[in-house]
């Protein structure tokens, strides 16, 4: 087998195919994550040394220039970025590969008039490719801006909105077919990718913030199936494969992330049809909420003989995961026995949480899913929340007229005493106050995460503040 046989490539293709499947399946853990890293970039290494190596390849200055200021401007953004900001992040990225898509299908069809040669297979797979990717190209910028604060992240919607993207839709398909039927037309290809632009627009901006994550994930998907797309048109076996399990993991985590918020799927990806808006609800100090000292969380902490702490999105702000860990281990030592519980959607992005603690080196052992944790709730003797909301708000359960019911809650309010670490009465990211404050057991305790947690050591090691 040499070095220009197409069977060689197939075989290394295959080889990166497999590294990216092991790499999706360790990051199914945070436990095999890093390991799935590895192997995906080992996968990622081995298909681009292939790619460029190949025979078709035959000057390198464009790629080296590319290959450079990519790597150049992905380590300044990656070394910069904050963990809170990463969604957005993500959504930028989604919309390189949308735009790259697109500027593939137009080069590919300038490539092939230069030749004279074109076939109707291909103009069917540079017309799916341009559209898919412009699609996802507009839809990611607008959700990157949602996400920023560039854009409000309050649904647009208004009357009509979809048929216009019904409409939209016909005259795009419309502009393809004429492109497939006359190869020469080239203006039907620019226009179909026009509509698609807009099309993008158009299904994001009726979503709202609270909905944003599943979009982000939906529009990963797209970017997938815009590569696998970009993949028929360049003949490319890795590209199609890669492309593939981009889609359809993108897609499967949007539907787990639909069914933790309780969003209905076709809602959210139809661009919020029947979609709720979630309303600003101010919270309530007068029914009578309780709060605590640092002093009397401490002294409760260690004479507990179970706790379970639930970290949420107030956790990454305050980066309050260190301390935490520091809690947990001061209050190990002591005999109590410490578990921390993770809901889907807290934070804001998938496994937000889980990564903070790794990052915090909190045992595996001690962390918990939702279902897992649920039903120990009722024998601990302390809930401690540091930083969450929405995901412990019972009014999820017990609340018809709340935005936040069906949606299933980690189930803190069992316990037998609940302190809430927060800084504020401000409501979470739904923006619906929570009923677990008004709890008799519950008390709130205000002030910054990290500084709480660093009290709550100090106190329960018994040097005091
Ligand atoms: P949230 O409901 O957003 O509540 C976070 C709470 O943290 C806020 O009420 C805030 O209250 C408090 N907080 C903020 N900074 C703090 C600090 N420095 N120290 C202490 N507390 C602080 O968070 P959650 O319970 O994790 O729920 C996540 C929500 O985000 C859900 O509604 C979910 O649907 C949504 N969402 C999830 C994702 C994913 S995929 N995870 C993505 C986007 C949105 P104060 O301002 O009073 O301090």
């Amino acid at each position: 087998m040499n070095a220009l046989n197409p069977d060689f490539f197939a075989f290394v293709y295959l080889i990166a195919t497999i590294l990216f499947i092991l790499g999706l399946k360790g990051l199914a853990s945070p436990r095999t994550a890093l390991r799935g890293n590895l192997f995906a970039m080992i996968g990622m290494t081995i298909a681009v040394i292939a790619t460029v190596s190949h025979p078709d390849v035959t000057h390198y200055t464009w790629i080296l220039a590319g290959l450079a200021a990519g790597a150049l401007i992905g380590t300044v953004v990656a070394l910069k970025i904050e963990m809170t900001s990463m969604p957005e992040l993500v959504a930028a990225l989604h919309s390189f590969v949308g735009l790259s898509a697109v500027l593939v299908a137009a080069g590919t069809y300038y490539d092939h008039m230069q030749t004279g040669h074109m076939d109707t297979l291909l103009l069917y797979e540079l017309a799916a490719g341009s559209f898919i990717g412009a699609v996802t190209f507009t839809g990611s910028i607008v959700a990157w801006g949602k996400l920023k604060g560039t854009f409000s992240g309050n649904p647009l919607v208004f009357k009509g909105q979809h048929l216009l993207n019904l409409l939209l839709s016909l005259a795009m398909i419309g502009c393809a077919a004429a492109f497939i039927m006359d190869y020469t037309n080239f203006a039907a290809f620019l226009i179909m990718t026009a509509i698609a632009f807009a099309l993008g627009v158009m299904l994001v901006v009726p979503i709202g913030g609270a909905d944003m994550p599943v979009v982000v994930s939906m529009l990963n998907s797209y970017s997938g199936w815009a590569a696998a797309a970009t993949g028929f048109t360049l003949n490319n076996n890795l590209l199609i494969t890669t492309g593939a399990l981009v889609g359809s993991s993108g897609a499967i985590l949007s539907y787990i992330m639909c069914k933790a918020m309780n969003r209905g799927f076709f809602s959210v990806i139809l661009g919020g049809f029947g979609g709720e808006a979630t309303v600003a609800a101010a919270a309530q100090p007068g029914k009578g909420v309780k709060s605590a000292a640092t002093e009397d969380v401490a002294f409760m902490l260690e004479n507990s003989s179970k706790v379970i702490i639930v970290p949420g999105y107030g956790m990454a702000v305050a980066q309050a995961q260190h301390a935490t860990k520091e809690l947990y281990e001061t209050l190990t030592e002591k005999g109590v026995s410490v578990k921390f519980a993770i809901h889907p959607v807290a934070g804001r992005m998938p496994g937000h949480m889980n990564v903070l603690l790794a990052e915090s080196e909190i045992p595996y052992d001690s962390v918990f899913e939702m279902d897992e944790i649920n039903a120990e709730f009722s024998t601990c003797d302390v809930a401690l929340i540091v930083g969450a909301n929405d995901v412990v708000n019972p009014d999820a359960k017990t609340n018809k007229a709340s935005p936040l019911y069906g949606m299933p809650i980690l189930e803190a309010y069992k316990a037998k005493q609940v302190f809430v670490n927060k800084r504020s009465m401000k409501a979470g990211y739904a923006g619906v106050d929570n009923a677990l404050f008004y709890y008799p057991n519950c008390s709130l305790v205000f002030g910054d995460a990290k500084g709480v947690i660093e009290q709550l050591v100090n106190q329960v090691k018994g040097t005091g503040h």
